[in-house]
């Protein structure tokens, strides 16, 4: 039975990246961009259920909920070469029209107003699938939509479906970029809340680091945004291979996380992808990668170059830094007794720094490559990786946070939140009380993973690896 995974994209961001991951899955299995299977594509073997469903004429249609309050990025995709795919009633577009205005707090209003809406299509999505295993989300941390129509759909979801898992893919915003949005950091302190409590899993996708790959690792002078979101829907679709393409193991999205979280709260992902090349950013480079062997893949996905989050840290910072675990997907064709020499070589070279209180291994899952989808090298891998360095990214919202709101900014650009009835209250004091929880919690998630960093975390918190954490699972290698 399929374990279908249901994938919403809220605002321009969840949307165009949305969007980049359905083109990837398509070419992966063999569907057109109208939902038809490709002549050719004949081969079987994969699960296209997990990700699709069939029409009554056989077409595939993607199992998405697009949502957005402003319609420009939904009609350019119902006018682009998916214009066919979708389903038209899983597509919703505020009547209102004028977005959030980069303000967290009229997008999480705008959703709570439709909620009802919302609901019904969510609901019979469900109802089309034999064995739900839980929902997927593309979404920016740093806008209105996606944040705030975001932070109100994960705790729509975690309410309704509180027994199934709730993955998202969020996209932090580029810091180096003075242009973008002013009240980014409002709008991620907010959106850092409801990742925390109502999420399993986040893979963080950062735009400055993501920025940083494709200028120094593929070469592209300035890389545009589809270039961007290609690099995303590579590490998505490789994310997902193993559900796709399953072999006896890590068939279900459940497994692939629990084995990543061993305390609930610390459910923040980084990802790592090699070789990187022109097929994965959409563009003219190559890559200057040769050979690939397991071995290699595996080294070059330790490198903090390879690695598609910037913490922000300077290296005497990251001494204590460590991991909590690591999930490699292989794919390609490998022989397994490669992934025992590797694992054995890369461990005599200290090359990963693990805690102290767990496994301390990489865990490794092999997976196929899409018989559709040539490609030039004949491995390839994404490291999914808990890592504390992590706290520093939390850390630097927090200290943005501070400045915008602190007594020399006082309280800069809170206007426009203020004026939105739901947080209005009292001059602005329910708005207030938001965002000092909202800090609480930020903060409390940063100082946890710090305390994973000592070897008496378990005991010090009374929680963690085999006590207590039903998410906890043991390291295995899949052949
Ligand atoms: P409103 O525009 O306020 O209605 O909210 P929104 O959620 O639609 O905004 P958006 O998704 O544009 O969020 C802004 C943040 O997302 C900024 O940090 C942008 O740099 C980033 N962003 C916007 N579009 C993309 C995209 O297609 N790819 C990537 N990687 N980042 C994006």
């Amino acid at each position: 039975m399929p374990r279908e995974i249901i994938n919403l994209q809220v605002g321009q961001c969840g949307n165009q990246v949305g969007s980049e991951f359905w083109r990837k899955l398509c070419q992966e299995h063999g569907i057109a961009k109208d939902g038809r299977l490709e002549d050719f594509a004949t081969l079987g073997g994969d699960r296209k259920d997990v990700f699709f469903y069939q029409a009554d004429d056989e077409q595939y249609i993607p199992r998405a909920i697009l949502l957005d309050l402003e319609p420009r990025v939904i009609n350019g995709i119902q006018t682009s070469d998916l214009r066919n795919l979708f389903n038209p009633e899983n597509i919703f577009i505020s009547k209102e029209g004028g977005g959030a205005g980069n303000n967290w707090a009229s997008g999480y209003t705008q959703g709570e107003a439709v909620q009802e809406t919302l609901l019904d299509m969510i609901d019979r999505e469900a109802e089309y699938c034999d064995s739900l295993e839980g929902f997927n989300m593309c979404h920016s941390i740093a806008g209105g939509t996606g944040s705030g129509m975001g932070s109100y759909m994960l705790e729509l979801l975690s309410d309704r479906y509180s027994k199934k898992l709730i993955q998202t893919y969020s996209v932090f915003p580029n810091q180096s970029e003075s242009s973008d949005v002013v009240v980014q950091p409002y709008n991620s302190l907010l959106t850092l809340k409801r990742l925390t409590l109502h999420a399993d899993a986040v893979v963080v996708l950062d735009n400055t680091a993501l920025d940083k790959i494709a200028v120094e690792r593929l070469h592209l002078h300035k890389p545009d945004v589809q270039q961007i979101n290609s690099l995303i829907a590579t590490v998505m679709a490789a994310s997902t291979t193993t559900l796709r393409y399953p072999g006896y193991m890590n068939n279900d999205l459940v497994g692939l996380v629990a084995s990543l979280i061993p305390t609930p709260r610390c459910h923040f992902l980084m990802t790592g992808y090699t070789p990187l090349t022109a097929e994965n950013a959409a563009g003219q480079v190559t890559s200057n990668i040769r050979k690939t062997t397991v071995l290699d893949v595996m080294r070059r996905l330790l490198q903090p170059k390879n690695i598609m989050v910037s913490t922000h840290t300077k290296s005497r910072d990251m001494s204590s830094a460590k991991y909590i675990s690591i999930l490699n997907i292989i794919q390609g064709e490998v022989d397994p007794s490669q992934v025992h020499k590797s694992l054995q070589r890369i461990r005599e070279r200290r090359q990963a720094n693990f805690i102290e209180w767990g496994p301390a291994s990489i865990q490794v899952a092999l997976s196929k490559k899409s018989p559709y989808v040539q490609t030039a090298h004949r491995v390839s891998g994404l490291m999914l990786a808990n890592h504390t360095s992590i706290r520093h990214l939390f850390a630097k919202v927090l200290r943005d946070y501070e400045k915008l709101m602190g007594p020399k900014q006082r309280q800069a650009f809170l206007q426009a939140y203020k004026e939105v009835p739901r947080f209005a209250d009292g001059g602005g004091t329910v708005l207030l009380e938001e965002f000092h929880d909202a800090k609480e919690v930020v903060t409390e998630l940063a100082s946890e993973y710090a305390a994973c960093e000592s070897a008496d975390y378990v005991s010090s918190q009374g929680r963690g690896a085999g006590n207590g954490s039903s998410r906890m699972c043991p390291v295995y290698l899949c052949a």
